[in-house]
């Protein structure tokens, strides 16, 4: 049997650094809850944006991320609650004014 990858995920949130691990077949989300890691979510779904983070190092696998557009993506905004890892990951959570800003700021001025 092939053993699923596990990786060292490290989260800022607030101003604390939160490490814990994440298999490859666990969103980052998911295993951030079973670590009582408390990183903001709501939907679950890849909706809400409530769950964006920015990725400062690593990159995740997040077909369902409706709610980021794929240039944003590129730029390392990701939906935790279904992104996957596939590498070790840094990244800021706590990103959903930021992620809206990069979305829609163009649209409000
Ligand atoms: S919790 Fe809603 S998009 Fe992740």
């Amino acid at each position: 049997m092939i053993e699923t990858p596990t990786f060292q995920i490290s989260a800022s949130l607030d101003g604390a650094v939160y490490t814990f691990s994440c298999r490859a077949d666990q969103t980052v989300l998911a295993a951030a809850e079973s670590a009582e890691v408390p990183l903001p979510s709501s939907c679950c779904s890849g909706v809400c944006t409530t769950c964006a983070a920015k990725l400062s190092s690593g990159s995740v696998h997040q077909p369902d991320a409706m709610g980021v557009k794929a240039d944003l993506r590129d730029q390392g905004y990701a939906l935790l609650c279904v992104s996957y890892p596939l590498s070790d990951l840094e990244l800021l959570a706590g990103q959903e004014d930021a992620l809206y800003e990069a979305q829609f700021g163009q649209y409000q001025k």
